[in-house]
This record gives C-alpha cells, structure tokens and sequence, in this order.
C-alpha cells in the first residue's frame, strides 16, 4: 500500500514537472520546427479493480473519508434527476450501472441526467483519467478527497474493469441474452446462501414495508446486480466475483437463477413452515435447551419404550401424518395408543395454545418453548396440516399418481445441491446401517412429506410451504425419491 503511495505521489510530480515543462513549451510556439515533439506526460497508477468498482458506487465508504453533505457541483447542471446530497456524488448517479450514463439504463426514469458514460474513457491514459477524476481537466469533476490510493484504483477499474453489459443483458425484458440457471443455483449455492440465504431473503436491503432481496434488485436493476456481485458490496465482506476468478458467464447464470428468488416478505406462510418445524424437535427451533427427562404424559403408556427427549417430540405421539393412533404409529414400535391432532385444527388458536401450554392437562406442557412459539405451532395445526391420505396409500406407502419426471426436476433444482444427484450425500443413520433420502421416501413416506414441506429442524433446508408448492409437486417427488438408491454409493 505504501509503495503504491509514494509511486503516485512520486508519478503525480512527474505530472507537475511535466506540466511545468509544458507551458515553458507552450511559451516558446516558435521553437524551431526540428525539436523532438513533447511526450504525453506518462503517469503510472496502481490499485486494485475490485477497490475501484466499489469506490465507483459510495466512494466515502470504501476510503473511509466523510461522506460529502452538498451537491455534486455539477448536480446543478441538470434538473430531470432529483436526488440530492451525498447519492448526488456517486458514480453511478451520473454514469449508471451500466457505465453508459445516458446512452443506457438511466437514459430515462428518475435516474435520468443526460450525462455521458464512462464506458468509452476505458481506453484513457493514467494521466488523462487521473485528470478527469483530480478535478484539472474540469474543475467541478474534482474527487480528489478520496485520497490518491482511491484515485488509483479507481482508474485502474475504469481501465480493466469496465464491461460492456449491452453484450449480457436484453434491455427491454431485463433478462441475461444467454444463461443457465442451474449452473447460476450451484454457484449461488456455494457463494451467496451463507449470507443470504437459500432463498436469497435473510438480508433485507429495504424497509420493512417495502423489503429488497437479491431476487428484488436481480429482477429491477440487473445492471446493478452485475456490478455489485464482479466488484462486491462497500463496507460488506460480500466477496467480488472479479477476484473469484468467475466469467461474465457465471455472473449471468447467477443473475437468471436470481431472478427466480422471492421478492415478497415472507409473512404468515413462514410462521407455518416454522410451526411445522417445532412439531418435531422444537427445542431445536428455538434454541431453548432439550428435554432429559420423559414426558410426564408418557407414563399413560407402555408400548412405545423410547425415553428422554424423544418423548417430547410431537410427532412421537401424534404420528408425521398427525393421526395418531389412527395412522402408521397405529402398529409398530411407535405405537403408544395417542390419538393425533388432524381434527384440532378445527378449534381456535387460544384453544389450541391452552392445550399445547398445559392450561387444559398440566401434563401436556410444551411451555419450555415460548410464547411465540406455541402461538406458531397452533398456527401449524390451523392453517399448515395436510390429508396424508390424498398423497400416500397407506396400504402401500407408495404415492397416488405422481409424475416422476416432474419430481426428478424438482429434485434437481431444489434437493440436488445439499443432498448429491442421488441422494446419497447426507447420511441420517450411520455408516453401518445408512439412511438417504431414499431410504426416507420409502420407509416413512409419511415423515418425507412433513420435512419436506416444513424443512428440517436446525438445517437450511428449504420448506416447500415456503415455496409454495402444492400437493402434486409433494405426490411427484416422493414418486422420484421412492427411485433413489438406499445402499451406500
Ligand atoms: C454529478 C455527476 C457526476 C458524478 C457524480 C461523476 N461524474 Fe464523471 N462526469 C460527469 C460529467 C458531466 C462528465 C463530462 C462528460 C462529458 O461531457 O464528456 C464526466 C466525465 C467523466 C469522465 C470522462 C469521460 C469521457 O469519456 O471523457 C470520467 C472518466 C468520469 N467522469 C469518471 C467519473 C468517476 C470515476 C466518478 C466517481 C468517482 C464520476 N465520474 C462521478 C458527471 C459526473
Ligand atoms: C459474506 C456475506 C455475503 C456474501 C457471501 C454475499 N453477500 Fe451480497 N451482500 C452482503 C451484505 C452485507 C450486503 C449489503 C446489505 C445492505 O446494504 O443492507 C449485500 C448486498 C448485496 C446486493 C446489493 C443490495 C443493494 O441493494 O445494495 C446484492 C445484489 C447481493 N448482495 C447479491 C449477492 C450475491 C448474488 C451473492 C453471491 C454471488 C452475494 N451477494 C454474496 C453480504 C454478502
Ligand atoms: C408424550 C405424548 C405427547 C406429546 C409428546 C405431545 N402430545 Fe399432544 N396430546 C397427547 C395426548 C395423550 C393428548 C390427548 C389427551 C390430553 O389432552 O392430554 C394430546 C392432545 C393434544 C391436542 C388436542 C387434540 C384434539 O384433537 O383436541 C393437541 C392440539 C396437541 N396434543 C398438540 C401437541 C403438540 C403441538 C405437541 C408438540 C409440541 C404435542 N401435542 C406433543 C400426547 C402428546
Ligand atoms: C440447504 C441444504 C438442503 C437442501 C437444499 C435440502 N436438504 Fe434435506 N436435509 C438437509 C440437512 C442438513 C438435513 C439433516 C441431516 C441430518 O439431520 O443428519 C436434511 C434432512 C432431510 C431429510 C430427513 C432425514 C431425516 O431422517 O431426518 C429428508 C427426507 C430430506 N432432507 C429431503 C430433502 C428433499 C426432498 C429436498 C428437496 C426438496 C431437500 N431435502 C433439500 C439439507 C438440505
């Protein structure tokens, strides 16, 4: 960093001898013709692309100088864009997203200016950029508070950074000109889920009330999805695509899948999936520390001799298809004679709290998970319980007319990058005895529709309530699933 330092500040005397040298040339027009002619000052700038692209968005965030109160001096020269202050002094207010200022995205709507881009300046000496970015070729373009180490990097990204997104991007549908949105699914797996997770909504860039996601600016600001995912996001650890080493392609095949995230805020529908969740190890969900002992209910019974925390598990009791006695746990070693809650989902949510809360048997307490909680499982038992028996045959456990090449592009786009092309990635049992999510299809069809649809307690996997599915895709999957091996690859 140092040595960037002094070389611009050693290359910036340079600039000034030079310039020294040339108004005594210019002073001297009548030199005779056979003078060697003046070389074009040769500035040399180093910096980092990534810095630049990101310094071309908030500059003052990036080289940590105060962020600028005023105007932009040249803001005054138009009057169709009304923003004001600090916004007024970003790059891409006057050039765009797309570095093509008026000839592109903003050549209409409220970001409007009618200033040129910045595209055509890529070929610009060190010298002539640094010019234009110091304020000495026009002396309102004066950005020099950034500090020279900015400077340089963001002349190194106006030299090496710049793309031309008309190559990328249709500009009247908004859409990448050629994609692969699985391939955009893997890379948007392994890179962005962390921070914005699977479905791309864990960060909010908006308001409440008007909430952004990645799938909101991948559909409204393409351009500006491209830039922040080469170049990274100011003031975030978001890393940048350019130093990951991706192709224009990758980002466009992570653009398409983007586009095909949510944009809405996830609202009741996600207290359902959650409420889903806590039906089975509920603890889990809400980080409260798990049961020891047995549940005091499990003394009214014998046949079933699991103990400890199991015996807490709603599903233990009311069975995955929420019958009870009345369904697969009707027999086996799960049998305990309970009978299950389908038909609750009749009653109130008061109702169904008190009976959950132990407010109607003390022995039945579930109050160790919190309020909010017990509130969002009797939400599950209302709005989020299915009919087992419209998806499986019970006689069989084999699915009622599913599709199973509509399942396997199900599974392809949303199981495929946790659980292997097969299945076989995540092991539930052990190495001895292995479980896959073939081995769950088929031995508890019962159980693979309540995860799937719910997600799985402590995991990220995606809640096909979430998702919105209906009961055909679940019917279709399992049909594929039952397909999967259950021996060890
Ligand atoms: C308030 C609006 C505004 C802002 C903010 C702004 N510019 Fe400019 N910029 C202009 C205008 C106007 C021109 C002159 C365009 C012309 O007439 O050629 C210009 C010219 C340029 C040029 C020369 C382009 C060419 O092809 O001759 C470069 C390079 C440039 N700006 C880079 C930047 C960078 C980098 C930033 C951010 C640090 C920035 N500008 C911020 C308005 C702005
Ligand atoms: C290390 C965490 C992290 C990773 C990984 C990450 N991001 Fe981000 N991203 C952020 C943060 C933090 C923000 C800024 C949120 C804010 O400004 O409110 C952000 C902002 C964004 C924005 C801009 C939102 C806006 O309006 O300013 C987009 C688009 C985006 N990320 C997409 C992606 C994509 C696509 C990936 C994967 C290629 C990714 N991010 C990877 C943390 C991350
Ligand atoms: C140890 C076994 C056991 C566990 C675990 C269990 N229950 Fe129950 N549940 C029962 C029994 C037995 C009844 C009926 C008798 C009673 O009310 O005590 C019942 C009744 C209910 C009812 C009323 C059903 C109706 O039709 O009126 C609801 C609702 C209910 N349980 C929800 C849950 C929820 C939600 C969980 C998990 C947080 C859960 N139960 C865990 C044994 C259990
Ligand atoms: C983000 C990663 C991820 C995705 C995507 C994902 N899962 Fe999972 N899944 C997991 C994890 C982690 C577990 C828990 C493994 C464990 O408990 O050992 C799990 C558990 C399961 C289980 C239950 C295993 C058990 O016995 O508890 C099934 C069945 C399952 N997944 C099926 C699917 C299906 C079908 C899809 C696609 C609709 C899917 N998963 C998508 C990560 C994922």
């Amino acid at each position: 960093m140092k040595g960037k330092t002094i070389l611009i500040a050693l290359t910036m005397l340079v600039v000034g001898l030079l310039a020294t040298a040339c108004s005594q040339q210019a002073d001297s027009t009548l030199a005779p013709a056979t003078e060697a002619p003046v070389e074009p000052p040769k500035v040399k700038v180093s910096g980092s692309v990534t810095d630049g692209g990101q310094l071309y968005d908030k500059w003052w965030k990036v080289a940590g100088v105060d962020e600028p109160a005023e105007d932009h001096p040249l803001w005054a020269t138009q009057d169709t864009n009304t923003r004001s202050g600090k916004d007024t002094w970003r790059c891409k207010e006057c050039h765009g997203w797309d570095y093509m200022g008026a000839e592109g995205a903003y050549g209409s709507g409220s970001h409007f200016t009618d200033f040129a881009g910045v595209f055509d300046a890529s070929g610009m000496s060190d010298g002539e950029l640094l010019g234009w970015l110091d304020g000495s070729t026009t002396g309102d373009h004066d950005f020099s508070v950034m500090g020279e180490e900015a400077l340089g990097s963001m002349v190194t990204f106006l030299q090496d950074g710049l793309v031309d997104l008309r190559e990328y991007i249709d500009y009247d549908t908004k859409t990448p000109l050629e994609a692969d949105a699985n391939h955009g699914q893997e890379l948007y797996d392994n890179t962005c889920t962390a921070c914005h997770g699977l479905d791309g909504r864990s960060i909010n860039f908006g308001g409440d009330d008007d909430p952004e996601y990645v799938g909101t600016i991948a559909i409204g600001n393409p351009w500006e999805f491209a830039h922040k995912v080469r170049a990274g996001q100011p003031g975030t650890d978001m890393p940048a695509s350019i130093d990951s080493g991706w192709s224009m392609q990758d980002v466009m095949d992570v653009l398409a899948f983007s586009q095909s995230l949510p944009v809405e805020a996830p609202g009741a529908v996600s207290v359902v999936s959650r409420g889903g969740r806590l039906y089975d190890k509920w603890w889990k969900v809400t980080g409260v520390d798990e049961p020891t002992e047995d549940n005091p209910v499990w003394a009214r019974q014998t046949t079933n001799t699991r103990s400890g925390k199991d015996t807490w598990r709603c599903k233990e009791c009311h069975g995955w298809d929420y019958m009870g006695a009345l369904g697969p746990y009707g027999s086996g070693s799960h049998f305990t004679g309970f009978p299950g809650v389908f038909f609750a989902q009749d009653k109130s949510l008061e109702d169904i709290v008190a009976q959950i809360s132990g407010n109607v048997d003390p022995d039945h307490n579930f109050s160790a998970m919190g309020e909010a909680a017990m509130t969002d499982m009797a939400t599950f038992i209302r709005e989020g319980q299915i009919d087992m028996r419209d998806v499986v045959d019970y006689g069989s456990g084999i699915p009622v007319g599913g599709d199973g090449a509509n399942g396997e592009e199900l599974f392809t786009s949303t199981c495929v990058a946790c659980h292997g092309e097969d299945g076989t990635m995540i092991n539930f049992g052990s190495d001895d005895d292995p479980e896959f999510v073939g081995t769950i299809a088929i031995d508890n069809p019962w159980e693979f529709v309540h995860k799937v649809r719910a997600g799985q307690p402590g995991s990220r996997m995606p809640s096909a309530i979430d998702l919105g599915w209906d009961l055909q895709y679940l019917i279709d999957l399992l049909t594929f699933a039952q397909d999967l091996p259950v021996e060890a690859p």
